[in-house]
């Protein structure tokens, strides 16, 4: 029998709000999570009453639904008569309810979400959200970085234990793990840059426009939220260097589909770098990185020796390297960084740890 009921309302039921409701759905627990909102940005399902909805066809019962989603103000309201205490997940990437944070944590409403957007904007939108008292909600953002991997949860730990960060280090990127794995390795291989590029594409593992991936700026966001939990007071995600992979010339070309077809034309430069890395037995990857000692954020291309754990690294994985002042030998995290269970995974530990705690 449970003996604590919270409330969940999720906002997006997209590739990894879906999985999140199956494992929601399948959960035995002491704690009951009980559904009393799923939104898109068209339809929603509310429970009015705060009666649970029904988990196992709540997607069916939303596809079915003529009810429109409610404006942020109005979902305030509605989540502030709760009478159990509420979850709020947002499982969008929607800037808009990431701005609206802060209005739910100062009303008490918790929330776990994989959207970075809040956590990787101004810092004062950060500094808003985690200065909250004890009447505040919680924030948990496990999967905004390496989706389920235990990255976040593991840095918040070893700072607030009081352990001094000296270095981060990883490769983020699930799509640009895979095309500089496969162009770079510790065994010979010709394959060029851009076809690798539109391999990755094909795949699914970039987004519809490379570019998206290409410039660094997911990136940047992930390592901004890092770099903010070690202590840097890191501005935004456009504050420090940030190395696009996009030639200058293909910045401005109008479709991910025109890039793809003129990529060709600058292999070579992509080229040269891996040769010249390769004269040195080590590979180029493409990291984020945050250096206390230099007093520095970066994201770009790095050589690494082929002994090193990133040189090794195989398919989209991710993998992140903290060294601290307790750990000298860096802390490794690495595997899938992406994918919807794993993300979706990533979340409901957060949710779990919410209720744990309210
Ligand atoms: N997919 C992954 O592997 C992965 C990994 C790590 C983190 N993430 C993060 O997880 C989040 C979700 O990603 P996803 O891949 O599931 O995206 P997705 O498939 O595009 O789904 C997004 C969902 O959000 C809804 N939505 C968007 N704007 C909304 C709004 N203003 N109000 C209400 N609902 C809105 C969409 O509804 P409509 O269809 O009505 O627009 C859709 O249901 C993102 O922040 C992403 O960065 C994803």
């Amino acid at each position: 029998m449970a003996s604590k009921s919270v409330n969940v309302a999720v906002i997006g039921a997209g590739v990894v709000g879906s999985s999140f409701l199956k494992q929601l759905s399948s959960v035995k627990s002491q704690i009951s999570y009980n559904l009393i909102l799923l939104s898109t940005s068209k339809k929603a399902l509310i429970s009015k009453d705060y009666k649970p909805l029904k988990l196992g066809s709540c997607e069916t019962d939303l596809a079915q639904t003529t009810e429109a989603p409610l404006s942020l103000e109005k979902l305030l309201d509605f989540l502030k008569q709760s009478p159990a205490p509420v979850i709020f997940v947002d499982n969008t990437s929607n800037e808009s309810i990431a701005n609206f944070y802060p209005q739910l944590v100062q009303n008490g409403i918790s929330i776990a979400t994989p959207n970075k957007k809040a956590f990787s904007s101004s810092l004062a939108l950060w500094n808003e959200l985690f200065s909250g008292n004890e009447s505040s909600g919680l924030v948990y953002h496990e999967a905004t970085v390496g989706a389920g991997l235990p990255i976040i949860g593991s840095l918040n730990d070893m700072v607030q234990t009081g352990d001094r960060i000296q270095k981060i280090e990883g490769i983020f990127s699930g799509s640009l793990s895979f095309i500089l794995n496969k162009f770079s390795s510790t065994s010979p291989s010709d394959y060029k840059f851009s076809d690798i590029v539109k391999t990755a594409k094909d795949l699914g593992y970039t987004e519809p426009d490379p570019r998206d991936d290409l410039n660094g700026l997911d990136v940047a966001r992930k390592v901004t939220i890092l770099a903010r939990i070690a202590g840097f007071k890191v501005e935004s995600p456009t504050s420090f260097p940030v190395h696009s992979l996009i030639p200058k010339q293909l910045e401005s070309v109008a479709s991910g589909a025109e890039y793809l077809e003129k990529l060709p034309e600058y292999d070579q430069e992509m080229e040269q770098l891996k040769k010249e890395a390769a004269a040195e037995n080590k590979v180029l990857r493409f990291v984020g990185k945050v250096d206390f000692p230099n007093n520095s954020v970066s994201v770009g291309i790095e050589k690494y020796d082929f002994s090193h754990p990133f040189a090794s690294l195989t398919g989209s994985d991710n993998v992140v390297s903290i060294q601290s002042m307790r750990y000298p030998s860096p802390l490794i995290v690495q595997g899938a960084g992406a994918g919807a269970d794993v993300t979706a995974a990533g979340v409901l530990a957060d949710v779990f740890k919410i209720a744990q705690r309210l």
